[in-house]
């Protein structure tokens, strides 16, 4: 078993995985997955605590939007995300 096969959901096959960047390095993701998930799968995990939207740890940059909560938005083959800057909700 290789890395990523251990969360193939049942109906799916491996041709539906794409690729996002993280920090400039691909990370896999499943249609539907969400960035944090992605993430802690790839074991590139962002801050993460509540994984539910709540805590606001998990803010990430998305392809120059900061504020992003990786644990409520889906992946999107070809996005860039960077888990450095950490910012709390939009004022
Ligand atoms: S982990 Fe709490 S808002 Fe994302």
């Amino acid at each position: 078993m290789t890395a990523g096969t251990r969360r193939l959901p049942a109906g799916r096959v491996e041709e539906e995985r794409f690729t996002f960047l993280a920090d400039g390095v691909p990370v896999a993701a499943w249609p539907g997955e969400s960035i944090a998930a992605a993430l802690l799968a790839a074991a590139r995990s962002p801050a993460y605590f509540c994984g539910m939207g709540v805590c606001w740890q998990c803010t990430v940059a998305v392809d120059g939007e900061v504020g992003v909560r990786a644990c409520m938005t889906p992946a999107v083959p070809g996005m860039k995300v960077d888990t450095l800057p950490r910012r709390g909700p939009k004022a």
